[in-house]
């Protein structure tokens, strides 16, 4: 890994989110931050977190978006990344993203994927791939796949993630956000899959089915079969989402322009468009789509759905320092 230094001696690491294709939500172990089921991601290109490092102050700091954080979220995460790294060194975090953070578009999985990057740059440390996965997990748990490129898994109750398949494997492959509601969510991942946890009677049977669609979406990505892909995407995350409405009290991230959205892509496959969607811990609809229906997809989103605002990404790069090129595996 090389060195990056940005003015002012900062080590600038960038990352972008992981949009899981399986879901992971629950987890096996809350300290260990480890997920109780096997999810399944793709890293996106486009999009992004920025996060610049320096070392050498007293108490660690993070700075997102000019608003300095509240550390204790941070607290286990340095804790763990100094104890396995090996280092006594302090640091203070600077990060921006150019999409709308905490919305349900995996903004913690880019945030902390580029923080743990950026930190092992700036203390001077060369760890792998893996064992900085393994920090990012204790961070965010999508965020262990967000430091690989391309396609991702990470096993249940894994310590960090592995790269299936990089970001050229699928050149056709699309996925277009459509962002309904840019403001912060109420319910982070967080507090809504513990939820879920505690308290929904459907959330055994999701662990329990959770194997099966990873290893048929695992099947679809090897066989690039968009068909297969797509359907087992709508599974897990309408599976998921029957946790969140099953728990106590409910949990309902969707807001009109969501529904509206997932009938429109029933709508386009009816018609021969490729458009699977899927949702995350917010009311933002994602759509797997192949480069020659992209275009269609978008258009019919802007004419009925003018307030919506769309963004095309696709499989990118993994975390990677602002001085190299997309690297990540
Ligand atoms: C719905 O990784 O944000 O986006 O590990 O508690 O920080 P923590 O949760 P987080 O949860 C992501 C949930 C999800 C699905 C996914 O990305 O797999």
């Amino acid at each position: 890994m090389g060195t990056s230094y940005t003015e002012g001696g900062a080590h600038e690491a960038v990352a972008s989110p992981s949009l899981a294709i399986v879901k992971y939500w629950g987890k096996q172990d809350s300290r260990q931050n480890t997920p109780a089921t096997p999810s399944l991601g793709i890293t996106l290109s486009g999009i992004e977190t920025r996060t610049a490092v320096t070392r050498g102050r007293e108490r660690d700091a993070v700075v997102v978006d000019d608003t300095p954080q509240e550390l204790s979220r941070y607290v286990p995460f340095f804790t763990y990344l100094r104890e396995r790294l090996c280092t006594e060194a302090r640091f203070h975090a600077e990060s921006r993203s150019n999409f709308p953070a905490a919305a349900g578009l995996a903004s913690s999985s880019s945030g902390f994927a580029a923080l743990a990057l950026g930190c092992a740059a700036a203390a001077e440390l060369e760890p792998s791939r893996e064992q900085l996965s393994e920090v990012a997990r204790i961070g965010s748990a999508s965020a262990a796949r967000a430091l690989f490129g391309g396609f991702t898994a990470l096993e249940a109750g894994a310590a960090h993630a592995v790269q299936l398949r990089d970001e050229h494997f699928w050149p056709e492959l699309r996925i277009v956000i459509a962002v309904t509601q840019p403001e912060t969510k109420e319910t982070s991942s967080r507090d809504g899959m513990e939820r879920a946890r505690l308290t929904s009677p459907y959330y055994r049977a999701w662990v329990n089915d959770s194997r099966l669609l990873f290893t048929t979406a695992t099947e679809a990505l090897e066989e690039r079969d968009i068909e297969k892909l797509g359907t087992v995407a709508r599974m897990s995350y309408l599976r998921m989402f029957a946790t969140m409405f099953s728990s106590t009290p409910p949990l309902i991230y969707w807001q009109p322009e969501s529904v509206s959205l997932i009938r429109l892509c029933e709508e386009l496959r009816r018609e021969g468009v490729t458009a699977w969607e899927t949702m995350d811990a917010g009311p933002q609809v994602k759509m797997l789509t192949l480069d020659n229906d992209v275009e269609h997809l978008v258009s019919e989103i802007e004419e009925r759905m003018p307030q919506v605002k769309t963004i095309v990404t696709r499989p990118g790069a993994g975390a990677h320092l602002a001085s190299e090129a997309g690297a990540g595996g």
